[in-house]
């Protein structure tokens, strides 16, 4: 992890305006952080609403006409943050039957939703099915042929797309879809056609068009283009092929942010460019009507949330202290998970505490258990409160709550400058009550 910019040196212009991230002038989203871990307690989860929807309205500023956003409901699904989107206007890709009932909760059209992913078990197809969904994209000619049992059960016709498999190095570094392997994610381009060509006789199915995902966390325009271009151009061939409609192409999901001090945002205004330019030409070639799908989950909401700690124990020497913290990777595991850097910040420290070089670390039995190792950090003291930025996608939803057995995190949402507590701390208690020590 590398150390975000002291509070005290960043622009203090009261509400966060823009669109980087949820720490402005050593307040979260407006609010100064003493003040939510005195309301709420630590540790916590603050995602701030009107910077998730300046991200919306971002991207959406960007796109030309015919395409659609869906949130990825995977990247953060609580209730209110997926409730915010919907009202920002973008639709919902969910991945499992939990999830679809969360959007259903939070109001979404059903129409405006779109189920993708491996390992659809049927009672979750059946439940996409009667919502009257807008697509399900099939992963395999075996859930091709459950999804038309359970649609024609309902007396339906479910439309549908059917996802490619990208090269497995792709899912790393650049974009190259070759329609190869078989894997876990999608069909190979083959199987795909001979899917396609099953699907068209389907009573029970609409094939729309295809689904694919890139890769994740991608900030260059230019391969965020160059997937679509390629999914598109196959999209084309295999309709071509199979003599089946391309109406609909989902390219899934990849918009990164950076996450440490030395990475550079997605430039928007390039990719905004580059798909219109890639719009025009379809339309020129006769595709005016072809709808586009993107799926961004962290783009959207990964800069707006902060997970906030109090430091509970500080050993070590003056020159490179050890910061122990009252939460850690049980309530935030992604950067030990892929072992990325992440901003870390010591909220509103007194002004003339040098930075010296700090270990950070939660308090469970495990060296994993560590945010920061020699991170130039204002000395910590015991008390005080240190965030993890840029937490607001794959945070909450990613960890491993139970290990040792401490309170889950809460989550709070601001909006309008109002903090809300959006999931309460789940106790101990609370899951004792819920086992069974058998009366052998
Ligand atoms: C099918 C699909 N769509 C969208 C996403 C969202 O990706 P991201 O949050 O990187 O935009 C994922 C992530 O795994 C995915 O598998």
């Amino acid at each position: 992890m590398t150390a975000a910019s002291a509070p005290g040196v960043r622009a203090a212009s009261g509400a966060t305006r823009g669109i980087d991230g949820i720490l402005d002038g050593g307040l979260l989203a407006g609010i100064p952080p003493a003040a939510l871990a005195e309301e709420f307690g630590t540790p916590f989860y603050v995602y701030d609403l009107g910077l998730i929807g300046r991200r919306v309205e971002a991207l959406r500023s960007v796109l030309p006409h015919g395409f659609r956003t869906a949130f990825a409901v995977k990247a953060n699904p609580a209730l209110a943050v997926v409730s915010h989107l919907r009202r920002c206007g973008v639709g919902a890709d969910v991945a499992s039957g939990g999830e679809l009932e969360t959007v259903l909760r939070a109001g979404f059209d059903p129409a405006a939703i779109a189920m993708t992913g491996p390992g659809k078990r049927d009672e979750e197809l059946a439940a996409a099915v009667a919502a009257g969904i807008g697509f399900i994209a099939v992963e395999s000619p075996g859930e091709l042929r459950r999804l038309e049992e359970i649609a024609g059960a309902a007396g339906r016709r479910q439309p549908i797309l059917l996802r490619l498999a990208v090269a497995e190095d792709a899912r790393l570094e650049s974009v190259r879809i070759i329609g190869g392997a078989e894997g876990k994610f999608g069909m190979p381009l083959q199987t795909l056609i001979e899917t396609a060509r099953a699907a068209a006789r389907s009573e029970h199915v609409e094939l729309l068009g295809l689904h694919a995902f890139g890769a994740s966390n991608l900030r260059d325009a230019e391969q965020i283009a160059g997937h679509v271009a390629e999914l598109v151009e196959i999209g084309r061939r295999v309709a071509a092929e199979t003599d089946t409609p391309l109406r609909l192409v989902d390219a899934g999901g990849g918009l990164g942010i950076p996450y440490s001090d030395g990475e550079w945002p997605l430039d928007l205004a390039r990719l905004g460019r580059r798909l219109t330019e890639l719009r025009e030409g379809w339309d020129a070639d006769g595709h005016s009507e072809l709808e586009l799908v993107l799926e961004p989950g962290r783009f959207l909401v990964g800069p707006a949330g902060a997970y906030v700690t109090r430091v509970v124990d500080v050993k070590g020497p003056d020159s490179a202290p050890v910061a122990i913290l009252d939460g850690g990777i049980n309530h935030l595991l992604r950067p030990a998970l892929v072992q990325s850097e992440q901003r870390l910040a010591v909220l509103a420290p007194d002004p003339g505490r040098a930075p010296v070089n700090t270990t950070v670390a939660g308090p469970l039995c495990t060296g994993l258990d560590v945010f920061a190792a020699g991170a130039m950090l204002p000395r910590p003291r015991v008390g005080d409160l240190v965030a993890v930025l840029d937490v607001g996608a794959y945070g909450f939803t990613e960890s491993m709550p139970f290990f040792l057995s401490h309170p889950s995190a809460v989550e709070v949402a601001v909006r309008n400058g109002r903090a809300q507590l959006i999931r309460p701390r789940v106790t101990l208690a609370e899951l004792l009550d819920r086992q069974v020590d058998p009366d052998w």
